[in-house]
């Protein structure tokens, strides 16, 4: 016998499964009824949705004691986002959805282009050079990686011939993945989102035509939430300038003022000496 999948039953069984093995299981024992359920038209359970009358519910909704509203509205749009195939070209080439990381209460959301290879291998954004520079910067401001939220307008790493090869995600495939993020933003509701280079502030809002380095600095607003575009840390590392190093510090500055942190004169003072040699600042 062939069994096919309910399709509309895999973000739930991927929940299932990855709540499961958060709790250190590494083994499960199939249930005959339930493998019944998941074959499409076992009909008696529910449709033969493995949501079904089986016991899943039930150990979801227990293991979700002490677990924040967010946390668990993020985890289902996670599980559902895993699974996703709108581009069948990506979810064919993609070693995981790189869903996002952190914290569900932020009040602070970075968002970035796409995974690369790094971030496909291991399912979290930005944890390859780029990555590490953006935690400095995280940390600089006086804040975690865990106390802020980290994701991608594209969750699927862009298909490349080579696997150590990078290429920009097209307009239509962040199109058709911003859904996600609209609703990564939606349970999150932080107070400011960074959109980190070109692509992202493109992918956020496709109206604008201007380039990073005249729109840096400046509010927009993406769904009512302020929005502050800034360069790409990769840009960083390729253009290791001390005035680019100052100009997105000040972007950085500008966001703890909107959060109402405080910041200290140190702080205020990385990288001005060397940006403003004629005492301009
Ligand atoms: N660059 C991005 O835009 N996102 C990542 O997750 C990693 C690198």
């Amino acid at each position: 016998m062939t069994a096919r999948l309910d399709p509309d039953a895999i973000p739930e069984m991927i929940l299932f499964l990855e709540q499961e093995r958060a709790k250190g299981v590494r083994f499960l024992r199939l249930d005959p009824d339930l493998a019944r359920a998941w074959v499409e038209g076992a009909g008696a359970l529910d449709g033969g949705r493995f949501i079904s009358a089986v016991a899943v519910p039930a150990r979801v909704a227990s293991s979700g004691a002490g677990v924040s509203a967010k946390r668990q509205a993020l985890e289902t749009l996670r599980a559902k986002a895993l699974a996703c195939a709108k581009c069948p070209h990506l979810a064919r080439t993609r070693t995981q959805v790189v869903f996002g990381v952190g914290n569900p209460e932020a009040e602070l959301m970075f968002i970035g282009e796409a995974p690369g290879a790094d971030e496909d291998r291991q399912g979290e954004p930005f944890v390859g050079r780029a990555g590490q520079l953006l935690t400095k910067v995280i940390l600089a401001m006086g804040m975690t990686r865990e106390e802020v939220y980290i994701g991608n307008v594209l969750k699927c790493r862009p298909d490349v011939e080579t696997p150590s090869g990078n290429r920009k995600p097209t307009p239509a495939e962040m199109a058709t993945c911003l859904p996600w993020l609209r609703e990564q933003i939606g349970i999150i509701a932080p107070r400011v989102l960074v959109a980190l280079g070109d692509t992202a502030v493109k992918g956020l809002c496709s109206e604008i035509s201007t380039g990073i380095t005249r729109l840096r600095g400046k509010w927009l607003d993406f769904d009512g939430i302020p929005l502050m575009p800034t360069f790409h840390p990769a840009y960083l590392l390729r253009n290791p300038s001390p005035i680019i190093k100052r100009q997105w510090w000040e972007d950085m500055l500008a966001v703890l003022e909107k959060l109402q942190r405080p910041i200290t004169e140190k702080q205020r003072g990385y990288f001005r000496s060397i940006a403003t040699p004629h005492g301009e600042s």
